[in-house]
């Protein structure tokens, strides 16, 4: 059974089908031809932590794909509480074909994954975020024409996001520079472990913002607060204040990179209007897609065809 947990999971061959599906629905939903492969088949998804983009993508994927999605919060689900996760992932498996998971810990996804008997998608842990990534490389891809050559500077902290980028990026074959202070980058041992499956992956860090951005086509940035870090906002808003991703900063980059953001984004912060509402900026190209991507994503885990 196919599931998106960690993007280690996953081989190029693999991510490349599921861009395909994407740009191929993405095509065809641009003129009005939405194929109904999903008809009668069940979303649930199940999330711990607040969501615009991952809930309604998903929605909206399984809507316009001819199927429909369920919706609870943890809580609601009675997870941690009312029933052992054992069992709420027994019952919703019943009911459901796919099931999301947006969560706190990385183990209450690799429990899912052990007692629904259903595939599973990764819809963000406090380690991970691999639909994310999955968008912004379709993304990137889209935007340039091609992935070869393309170089991403990742400046801000080494969070979920930025883990998963990582990945997606070895997979690829395409260079990524974390921009991020000591004490906040990707942690060793991932790195070793990302290494050991692409020997050949070009994931480096820095905190010289000259080199990270003199030869990038990607200038990417996140919160610098992820979900669940609000006790440390004050330290880390110290910490990444000579981060923040502003006009100035772009011009150290070629004229031609672009900037990304997962959003949501604090403006003002990790970056400047000019910059996430400028020419340069692709966030909200990142926002469309993760609904495309999600289409293929969807039939992927399913291993159903467009047909
Ligand atoms: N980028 C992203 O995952 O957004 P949401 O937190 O709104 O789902
Ligand atoms: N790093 C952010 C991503 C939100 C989509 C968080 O985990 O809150």
């Amino acid at each position: 059974m196919r599931h998106l947990n960690s993007l280690l999971d996953m081989i190029p061959a693999d991510v490349e089908s599921i861009f395909a599906v994407s740009q191929e629905l993405k095509t065809r939903s641009a003129r009005g031809d939405r194929p109904q492969v999903l008809s009668g088949r069940v979303l649930t998804q199940v999330f711990e932590k607040p969501s615009l983009r991952t809930r309604l993508s998903f929605d909206a994927a399984m809507m316009q794909l001819g199927g429909n999605s369920l919706f609870l919060t943890a809580q609601e689900a009675g997870i941690g509480g009312r029933e052992s996760v054992k069992d709420v992932a027994r019952v919703i498996g019943g009911y459901s074909d796919v099931i999301a998971l947006r969560t706190f810990s990385q183990k209450l996804i690799d429990n899912f994954i052990e007692f629904s008997g259903v595939p599973i998608i990764n819809g963000l842990s406090d380690e991970r975020h691999p639909c994310q990534a999955l968008t912004d490389l379709f993304t990137i891809r889209e935007a340039f024409g091609d992935l070869k050559g393309q170089k991403i500077a990742f400046v801000g902290d080494g969070n979920n996001v930025a883990n998963s980028l990582a990945i997606a990026a070895a997979i690829c074959g395409i260079a990524m520079s974390v921009c991020a202070p000591v004490g906040y980058r990707l942690d060793d041992d991932f790195l070793k472990q990302l290494k050991k499956k692409y020997p050949d992956s070009q994931v480096t860090q820095t905190d010289d913002f000259k080199s990270a951005l003199k030869d990038a086509s990607i200038i990417y940035t996140d919160v610098w607060t992820s979900m669940g870090q609000e006790a440390e906002e004050s330290q880390r808003r110290q910490v990444f204040g000579p981060f923040q991703v502003n006009a100035k900063l772009m011009k150290l980059a070629p004229k031609t990179a672009r900037f990304m953001h997962c959003l949501p984004a604090k403006r003002g912060l990790e970056v400047t209007d000019e910059v996430i509402d400028g020419p340069q900026s692709l966030a909200f190209v990142q926002a469309e897609n993760r609904m495309h991507l999600a289409k293929g994503l969807i039939l992927w885990v399913l291993e159903k065809p467009i047909g």
